[in-house]
C-alpha cells in the first residue's frame, strides 16, 4: 500500500469510529479520538483511553500525560511527535476517566487492529496496563511485562512501558519509563534498515 493509500484508508476508520456506537461510550463522548501521526511510522503508540482534553479536541495524548509522552520522544528517542503514530485501546473517553470495561475494550479492538495493520511499524510500545495486557494477551501487571520481551504475530518487536499519567505522579513510574525509552531508543538504532520495496534486509546468508 501506498502511504497515501493508508492515509486515505485511517481517513475512513477514522469516520468509522467517529459513527461507532459499538459501546455505550459512543453516546457518552463528545469526539472519538482516532489517533494521529505518520502513516508510515516507525514508532507506534498504543495508550489506554482518551481523557478530557482529547475527548474535546480529538486527538490522543493532548493533556499533561501527553505532554510528558511528546517531550519523551523528543529528547529519548531524537523524533519528533509528528513521526511516530499514537493510538488508544479505547477511542471514547470512558465518562469520569474510569477505567475501560473488558466489553468497551472488546468492541474497540478492530480498530487498533487495523490501525497497526496500516501503519505496521517496525517497534509497537504499549503505554500502561490496558494497552499491555491486550497487545500481549497477559494478565501481568505492566510492571513485570515491561522487564520482558514480546513480539507481535507478525513478529513485530513490541515493548511494554509505564503510561505517561503514571509517571508524573512520580515514583518508580518516572524513572522507569525514561529508562524504557532508552530501551526504545536503542532496540530502534538497531534494527535493519527496511529496503526500498518495504522488505526488511536480511544479513548476506539470510
Ligand atoms: N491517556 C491515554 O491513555 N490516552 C490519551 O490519549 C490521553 C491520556
Amino acid at each position: 500500500m501506498t502511504r497515501e493509500d493508508v492515509a486515505t484508508r485511517l481517513t475512513e476508520l477514522a469516520q468509522q469510529a467517529e459513527a461507532c456506537r459499538n459501546c455505550a461510550l459512543g453516546s457518552s463522548r463528545t469526539r472519538a479520538v482516532f489517533g494521529v501521526g505518520n502513516p508510515e511510522a516507525d514508532v507506534m503508540f498504543v495508550g489506554e483511553a482518551p481523557g478530557f482534553h482529547e475527548d474535546q479536541q480529538g486527538e490522543p495524548f493532548v493533556g499533561a500525560a501527553g505532554q510528558l509522552l511528546t517531550k519523551l520522544i523528543e529528547t529519548k528517542l531524537g523524533l519528533k511527535r509528528a513521526d511516530v503514530y499514537i493510538a488508544n485501546t479505547l477511542k471514547c473517553r470512558p465518562p469520569g476517566n474510569r477505567d475501560p470495561l473488558p466489553e468497551e475494550v472488546e468492541a474497540c479492538k478492530p480498530f487498533l487492529r487495523e490501525q497497526l495493520t496500516l501503519v505496521n511499524p517496525r517497534i509497537v510500545v504499549a503505554l500502561g496496563n490496558f494497552a499491555a495486557k491486550l497487545l500481549t494477551g497477559s494478565t501481568l501487571g505492566i510492571t513485570k511485562l515491561r522487564e520482558r520481551e514480546f513480539k507481535m504475530r507478525d513478529g513485530t518487536p513490541l515493548m511494554c512501558t509505564f503510561h505517561p499519567a503514571a509517571a508524573l505522579r512520580g515514583g518508580n513510574a518516572a524513572n522507569g519509563i525514561a529508562a524504557d525509552f532508552e530501551k526504545i531508543k536503542a532496540a530502534l538504532d538497531t534494527l535493519p534498515e527496511p529496503s526500498a520495496d518495504g522488505s526488511e534486509q536480511l544479513g548476506l546468508f539470510g
